[in-house]
């Protein structure tokens, strides 16, 4: 027996039931759906269509239903959805006083509201994962951060960096994904409770009240918007979805990192696995699965999108589809922020590679005669014939001679000595203390200022 029979004869298919319900993926808001009926109960007895002993039963019986709840009792999917399973709950508690607690209200806005509830919630520990991963990488900025490393472009060695500019780069991307949760979670609180079906209702509710008792910032002022929207979820999902992406292109760098030709961290025990055939083998799975399971995190944003992308307005059964890809995004985020915190905090940094060989210094060359005011495009191309010099001869940067500078530009004569000295990693990072750059200056800077966002 369905709460909302009473105009039928026979029962629904058993294919159906089972196709219909909702009530495998929604139980995850029980709580949200208590909180809410429990905000409402009370409403209704502000304004005087439950009685304080109808009210006090009800408020009753929803204790005893999160106790079964809490116990393991676990509704049957003949329910539907945890919004009747609760309420046939309550009534096997409380009798028919229960049916006075579905009074100015729809299921519509009890899915909008426990949605709007549990988004909230999983929002914040979102927010406080990505914190987390943030000051993760901020404290190895600080252990490990002056090393200096290749700064790569098309994962070719570019010029050299410290390796904590390269981690701040990660944590100012984390920071922005932090604000597009707070943006997101803005538009999440905003209660829908009281807007019924989708035409508001003739009772007194008092929609201001219960919003203010469940913590939302006010209402959803439209009644078919308050049960029709989703576009709130979607932009959850796309703050959820940009954030996996960074999560996913810092475990990728984790892959590369640990291989024996990049050689740059040992990820440790606790995030790696063996093999059931190579004794020797340490791979990096915890970085593999982030990359892997973010995927999914695109998926549900898609979906979410081309779910509501041609409904018309206002509740359609289609939305019930919502929640499996919303809670899929929200979930396996916050999985991979974990996760990929727990391998930054416990990996180990390997000794920075050798830089010579790699002709990563030449910029500075081409820096140091635009610096004495010959033009850029000149000198950059002064420079690739000495790169080109020294591919000849079999040697790097660091082979040059005084006297080969001052043949290949007038602008190295009487300083070619000065002009190679400045073929020196250290020299060429701490150069660079332009608002940004990789200067130990400005990468402690930076520190701080990521710090103080973490409050
Ligand atoms: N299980 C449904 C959902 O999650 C409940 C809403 C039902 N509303 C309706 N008009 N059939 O979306």
């Amino acid at each position: 027996m369905a709460l909302w029979d009473g105009r039928f004869e026979g029962g629904p298919a058993a294919l159906m039931q089972a196709f219909s319900e909702s009530l495998s993926t929604d139980l995850e808001m029980w709580a949200e759906d208590l909180a809410g009926s429990r905000a409402h109960a009370r409403m209704l007895a502000r304004v005087g269509i439950l009685d304080e002993a109808e009210r006090d039963a009800i408020l009753a019986g929803l204790d005893r239903v999160e106790a079964d709840l809490r116990g393991g009792w676990r509704p049957g999917i003949e329910h539907e959805d945890i919004h009747m399973a609760v309420e046939a709950r309550l009534a096997e508690h409380v009798g028919p006083v229960a049916g006075k607690l579905h009074t100015a209200r729809s299921r519509n806005d009890q899915v909008a509201t426990d949605v709007r509830l549990w988004l909230r919630t999983r929002l914040d520990r979102l927010d406080a994962a990505v914190a987390e991963l943030i000051g993760v990488l901020l404290d190895r900025v600080e252990s490990d951060g002056r090393a200096i490393v290749p700064g790569t472009t098309h994962l070719q060695r570019g010029q050299p960096i410290r390796l904590g500019h390269h981690l701040l780069a990660h944590a100012w991307a984390l920071s922005r994904d932090r604000e597009r949760l707070a943006g997101a979670r803005a538009r999440v609180n905003r209660s829908p409770l009281g807007a019924a079906a989708l035409a508001g209702t003739p009772h007194p509710v008092d929609r201001d009240w219960t919003a203010r008792e469940l913590g939302f910032d006010g209402v959803v002022e439209n009644a078919m918007d308050a049960v029709a929207a989703r576009d709130h979820l979607s932009e959850a999902a796309a703050a959820a979805a940009i954030l996996a992406g960074h999560l996913s292109r810092m475990a990728e760098e984790l892959v590369l990192w640990s291989t024996p030709e990049f050689a740059r961290v040992r990820l440790s025990d606790a995030w790696s696995t063996g093999s059931s055939i190579m004794p020797q083998k340490r791979n990096p799975d915890a970085a593999e699965l982030v990359r892997g399971k973010t995927s999914r995190v695109v998926g549900s944003l898609v979906s979410l999108l081309a779910l509501t992308r041609a409904l018309p307005m206002a509740y359609n059964r289609d939305l019930q589809e919502d929640r499996p890809a919303l809670f899929e995004a929200v979930h396996t985020t916050l999985a991979c922020t974990r996760v990929l915190a727990g391998c930054w905090r416990d990996l180990a940094v390997l000794p920075p590679p050798d830089l010579r060989g790699d002709f990563s210094l030449a910029t500075e060359l081409a820096d140091f005669l635009a610096g004495r005011g010959v033009p850029f495009r000149e000198a950059h191309r002064v420079v690739g014939g000495l790169v080109r010099l020294c591919e000849e001869r079999g040697g790097d940067l660091g082979a040059l001679s005084e006297a080969d500078l001052e043949a290949a530009h007038p602008g190295f004569r009487g300083v070619a000595a000065e002009a190679l000295a400045w073929l020196d990693p250290e020299a060429a990072v701490e150069r660079r203390t332009s608002r940004g750059g990789t200067a130990w200056s400005e990468v402690e800077r930076q520190v701080a200022l990521l710090r103080a966002t973490l409050g």
